[in-house]
């Protein structure tokens, strides 16, 4: 009777895994863009976004860090969909809307980079639900 329920809760907790991992999908962790991808992301933000957000995504008055502790704590939990479509929907201030998908996710390659994620083999995709599965979590240990 004891080995029994053993395996059923050890069954239990195996396919509970599973479901958990499906769900969670992957993490800024996992090495989920190219430096390629994240060099031409640099060239786009020295254009478009260092006059407001500075040299080092330092930020400046009214205008939010992209990098460092304050920015990770506002996006930890939520996920690199989140960080592209609101970046798509209202970046740059002066002209929101005008960034190409492909541009948006060279520049999220960008942040990522400038936030200690480490790059990978694969590019940053700039699909949406592949993006929604990507989530942010504390760089490093
Ligand atoms: C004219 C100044 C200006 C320019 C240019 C600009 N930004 Fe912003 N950005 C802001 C301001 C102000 C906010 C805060 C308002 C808000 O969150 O809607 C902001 C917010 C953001 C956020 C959200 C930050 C957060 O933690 O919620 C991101 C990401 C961002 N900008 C990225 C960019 C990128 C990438 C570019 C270049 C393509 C860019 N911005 C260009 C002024 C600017």
């Amino acid at each position: 009777m004891k080995a029994i329920s053993f395996w059923v809760g050890f069954a239990a907790c195996a396919s509970l895994t599973v479901v958990l991992f499906a769900q969670s999908g992957s993490s800024t962790r996992n090495g989920v863009y190219t430096n390629d991808q994240a060099a031409q992301g640099q060239a786009i933000y020295t254009q478009q976004c260092a006059m407001c957000h500075g040299p080092s995504l330092a930020g400046s008055g009214q205008t939010p860090a992209l990098a460092g502790p304050v920015f990770l704590k506002n996006w930890i939990g939520q996920t690199v969909g989140d960080l592209s479509s609101k970046l798509q929907a209202t970046m740059p201030a002066t002209s929101p809307g005008s960034l190409k998908p492909d541009q948006v996710s060279e520049l999220v390659a960008f942040i990522l980079k400038s936030n200690h994620y480490p790059a990978g083999k694969t590019k940053l995709p700039s699909d949406s639900a592949s993006l929604n599965n990507i989530h942010f979590e504390a760089p490093g240990r």
